[in-house]
């Protein structure tokens, strides 16, 4: 396995529920390393660019309207199998059904409110990456 880089974001409501440093605490604690930060609003042009692949899904409106509505926290990551070992410390996308242990499942209860993206794959950590971070 080699060292990877992957893109994480705190959404808004990680960032209004006062989760920022839990969330890199989490990741520093794996052992994977911060490379880049930085707080911005995404706008709906930039959303859609980001969630290309569901624009057309029957939830987007609400992941939209969410994404949308306040402050984010960008960030690249580093280390050994970053991008799956990141998702690992996410959980799974729905905090019902996410393990005890992981951010959503320890953290979350609502599938769009649930505090931290992570890239699915290495073309998606680069084209995120490229989007946030040029
Ligand atoms: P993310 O992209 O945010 O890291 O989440 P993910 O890979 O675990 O999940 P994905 O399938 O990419 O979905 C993106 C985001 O859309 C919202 N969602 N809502 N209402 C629904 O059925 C539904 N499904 C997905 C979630 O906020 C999810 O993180
Ligand atoms: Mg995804």
């Amino acid at each position: 396995m080699a060292t990877e880089r992957t893109f994480i974001m705190v959404k808004p409501d990680g960032v209004a529920r006062g989760l920022v440093g839990e969330v890199i605490s989490r990741f520093e604690r794996k052992g994977l390393t911060l490379e880049n930060v930085r707080m911005l609003e995404i706008d709906e042009e930039l959303a859609r660019r980001h969630y290309e692949e569901h624009v057309e899904k029957p939830f987007f409106p609400e992941l939209l309207e969410f994404i949308t509505s306040g402050p984010v926290v960008a960030m690249a990551w580093s280390g050994e199998s970053a991008i799956s070992v990141c998702r690992g410390v996410m959980g799974a996308t729905d905090p019902k059904q996410a393990t005890p242990g992981t951010i959503r499942g320890d953290l979350g209860l609502m599938v769009t409110h649930n505090i931290v993206h992570g890239s699915d794959g290495p073309e998606s950590a680069a084209r995120e990456l490229g989007i946030f971070f040029g």
